[in-house]
């Protein structure tokens, strides 16, 4: 049940310590199988990454006479798959039986925020649609910028019929949330790699009926700061998950709150935030990469999960490291951008297939490769989807279903012979930042600096 504590505007983040991810190892209860590639790419003429389900107020995978709609980040198939995020926009496909998915083409006709648009989540609301994104890049510039903002188009009609879905404008584009300086970080404040101030995710919580919407983001960590023992090179990692408030459940309206969870000195990018509750518990997951750790971790471009007792938190590691599902280490690279959402009785995630016959250090490496090898390297389309078992502070990956398979509502899946009990894993120590000595009062981890 929840513990009822408001999140308040002095409410201070939980962590993720160092000492917790440096326990992150890939063993046999977080590894997903080597992906094959699908016998026949569905969707050939786009790179099809970041996905998400479009679903109703309360989470429920949305059902819109008999059909279900995906929103993805896509490019063109013919861009370098590198290059993609620099084209992003958002696409739609729908599927009756959550295996066949059809493309209904580009969502929003040249009217949305940003240079291109990054990702997001969808939300149905008594036939009205909210499709939230990240506007990256300033509209008025004429080279590619990397400003990002948090952004909504609404009031665009959804028609379904016998033969599809037809998502059609025009929107209201609305800028929703910019990142304040003192919560989160702006670019002007960001030393380091790439800011973040992206990938809204819509969320209301059964237990307390408050709409929230999480997002990824840093918290400022200024140049004289004691954060990381000092150490400057650690403190440009300092990625969180930052949350607002709806004060009256409106989607167009927002309150930014401090954030949920911080990883300063330990990880830079906690991507795609969402939750998935369960048996009472919040389930907070993040995507992360193997190139985002801080100096002295070592990760994997992998799914990270945090349990709490509230929406609020103090959100604990879950495992003890935080590490979920990763990719084998012939294949650390093959999948990204994990998407968790439950299904009957179990958790299941979905991802994009990204680069495979790939073991190199660093996702940078790719560009050392040729074009023709790129290409062939790159999956850009959907994965396998994820069976995870979910008990308490623990998980573990039971099994996958094939590429593109969201199961429909009560959809039976198949027995798994293999199946184990989930292992149960010592409660880690949740806590949140109060304690330390933070100049801007709140927010880093400091238990072993
Ligand atoms: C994760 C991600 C998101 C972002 C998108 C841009 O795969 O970095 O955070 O919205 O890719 O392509």
């Amino acid at each position: 049940m929840s513990d009822g504590r408001p999140l308040g505007v002095d409410t201070c983040p939980a962590t993720w310590s160092r000492a917790q991810a440096s326990d992150i190892e890939r063993a046999v209860d977080n590894v997903m199988p080597v992906i094959d590639p699908p016998e026949t790419d569905r969707m050939d003429h786009v790179h099809v990454w970041d996905t998400w389900l479009l679903r109703d107020r309360h989470g429920a995978v949305a059902t819109i006479d008999g059909w279900r709609v995906l929103f993805s980040l896509t490019a063109p198939a013919e861009q370098m798959p590198g290059k993609r995020h620099d084209v992003a926009e958002i696409r739609y496909f729908y599927s009756a039986d959550g295996q066949t998915w059809h493309d209904g083409g580009v969502v929003f006709d040249g009217d949305a925020y940003g240079q291109r648009q990054w990702a997001g989540s969808a939300l149905y609301d008594d036939g009205d649609l909210y499709v939230f994104y990240t506007a990256a890049g300033d509209d008025d510039a004429a080279e590619l910028t990397y400003t990002q903002r948090i952004a909504v188009g609404h009031g665009g009609t959804v028609t379904a019929s016998a033969d599809g879905v037809d998502i059609e404008g025009p929107w209201h584009q609305r800028i929703l949330l910019e990142p304040d300086g003192d919560w989160y970080e702006t670019e002007a404040q960001s030393r380091g790699m790439i800011y973040t101030f992206r990938d809204p995710w819509f969320f209301e919580d059964t237990e307390t009926g408050t709409t929230y919407l999480l997002f990824e983001a840093n918290t400022p960590v200024p140049p004289e700061s004691d954060a990381c023992g000092g150490d400057p090179a650690q403190q440009e990692f300092n990625g969180c998950v930052g949350v607002a408030v709806s004060p009256d459940g409106d989607p167009l309206e927002w309150e930014m709150r401090p954030p949920l969870l911080a990883s300063v000195c330990v990880n830079q990018e906690l991507e795609r935030p969402h939750v998935v509750y369960r048996d009472g518990r919040y389930y907070l997951f993040v995507s992360s990469h193997m190139h985002t750790f801080a100096p002295g971790l070592e990760g994997y471009d992998a799914l990270y999960g945090f349990v709490a007792e509230s929406l609020r938190g103090d959100y604990r590691p879950l495992n003890g490291s935080g590490l979920v599902v990763t990719n084998p280490t012939s294949a650390p690279f093959q999948a990204y951008s994990w998407m968790a959402f439950p299904h009957e009785d179990e958790v299941l995630v979905q991802s994009f297939f990204n680069y495979r016959d790939f073991a190199g250090d660093s996702l940078d490496e790719i560009a050392d490769l040729s074009v023709a090898e790129q290409r062939r390297r790159f999956g850009g389309t959907l994965g396998p989807t994820v069976r995870l078992g979910v008990a308490g502070d623990s998980t573990r990956v039971r099994g996958t279903l094939s590429h593109w398979h969201i199961p429909t509502p009560g959809e039976g899946l198949p027995a798994i012979s293999s199946d184990r009990p989930i292992p149960e894993a010592a409660v880690a120590d949740g806590g949140d930042s109060c304690g330390s000595p933070a100049p801007f009062g709140y927010g880093y981890a400091t238990d072993d600096s």
